[in-house]
């Protein structure tokens, strides 16, 4: 039984249907609403539109999403083997065109390759049925590392004060508990006296619509604020510590995540304030040298012309919208992954925390 550490679940698989259950982020606060989604391009567009996101639940949905293309593929047709290998191949490929920056995403879908591979001898039925599994699988280890990202993250928060974050990489952005709000959630847990500044993280507001949210439910002192105050909030000293989620961390250390969070860590190291990325072994992307050679996610200009739904800006406006800006590692005081904290220089300690996860991988994998 998977350990819940939250009252909701940001995405869960439903064996009657079969179905993939998502929490719809697009409506947060204001509605709490599941979508039920029985075919895989409904997945596909959840992860499209952010209904379903942050790094780790991207890559869990895309998991059940493949693992139920491949269950209707062999519900409604004859299949033979090539026919449910070509079909596994388009829909892998079709994932893997929807978000491009977190790695995460393709970290799932080259899990479920190798499963798929694995077990090629068996018949179509059964490799629907373990690629299930499989995808339950790594829902279940996306928890689990979250939960040991907590335990080696609580040790560097402060006994009691202000932890500021950026975006969401709580609950609803995981399998579970979260990475960098999963770091704050532990804490807590621990006695410690946490109050958490939540950036509004323009264009989308995942920190005032989700983290804030997310911390109301756990009884988390909370306080937003607007991107812009962040720079008088420190100067102020109400911040002790940064940490927050990534997207893809380059071998060197370099941590994409959310736009703005390169800007809170220029702002951490001016006022002497440690900032910490959050994140599992999966978010670690070990063949990409540097920051330079992650893809920043370029979105829809009406993100940023509207707020709400309504016209913020002149219509004729040009608009650049890049979902995701690049840590220097140089700006980070350590690492948080479920084998405990990377240290600068960093690639030594991320290349064998991998190899560790890799080794782990490979023990708990049914022959
Ligand atoms: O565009 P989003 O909302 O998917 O961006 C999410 C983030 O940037 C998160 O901080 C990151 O994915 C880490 S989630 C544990």
């Amino acid at each position: 039984m998977m350990p819940f550490t939250s009252h909701f679940q940001a995405v869960s698989w439903s064996d009657t249907g079969p179905f993939v259950r998502l929490l719809d982020q697009r409506l947060l606060p204001g509605q709490t609403v599941y979508l039920e989604c029985g075919q895989p391009d409904e997945v596909m567009e959840a992860i499209r539109t952010l209904t379903v996101r942050g790094a780790p639940a991207i890559g869990v949905a895309a998991a059940y999403g493949i693992a139920l293309a491949m269950q209707l593929a062999v519900r409604t047709k004859d299949l033979h083997a090539n026919s449910f290998n070509a079909i596994f191949d388009e829909t892998c490929k079709r994932f893997a065109a929807t978000r491009p920056t977190a790695v995460n995403l393709f970290w799932a879908i080259k899990r479920m390759q190798e499963a798929n591979h694995a077990w090629h001898i068996r018949g179509v039925h059964e490799r629907a049925a373990m690629l299930v599994e499989e995808a339950k699988r790594i829902h279940a280890e996306d928890i689990e590392m979250c939960l040991a990202i907590g335990r080696h993250g609580a040790p560097l928060m402060p006994d009691a004060g202000g932890v500021i974050t950026h975006c969401n990489a709580g609950a609803l952005a995981t399998g579970g508990h979260g990475t960098a709000l999963g770091v704050i959630r532990s804490a807590v847990a621990l006695g410690k006296k946490i109050h958490v500044w939540s950036d509004e993280t323009r264009p989308l507001l995942q920190g005032a619509r989700l983290t804030a949210w997310e911390c109301v439910q756990d009884g988390i002192p909370v306080t937003v604020i607007t991107d812009n105050m962040a720079a008088h909030v420190l100067k102020l000293g109400h911040i002790k510590v940064a940490v927050t989620g990534a997207d893809r961390i380059a071998r060197n250390g370099d941590s994409a995540n959310k736009i703005g969070t390169y800007g809170l860590a220029i702002l951490c190291k001016y006022h002497n304030i440690p900032f910490y990325i959050a994140a599992p072994t999966s978010t670690v992307d070990i063949g990409c040298d540097t920051g330079a050679h992650i893809p920043i996610e370029e979105r829809k200009p009406d993100e940023v012309t509207h707020l709400g739904g309504q016209r913020v800006a002149a219509e004729g406006v040009e608009v650049f919208n890049p979902a995701f800006d690049v840590v220097p590692h140089e700006l980070i005081a350590g690492i948080i992954t479920e084998h405990g904290v990377a240290h600068a220089p960093f690639e030594p300690d991320l290349v064998a925390m991998v190899a560790r996860a890799r080794v782990h991988h490979a023990q708990v994998e049914p022959a």
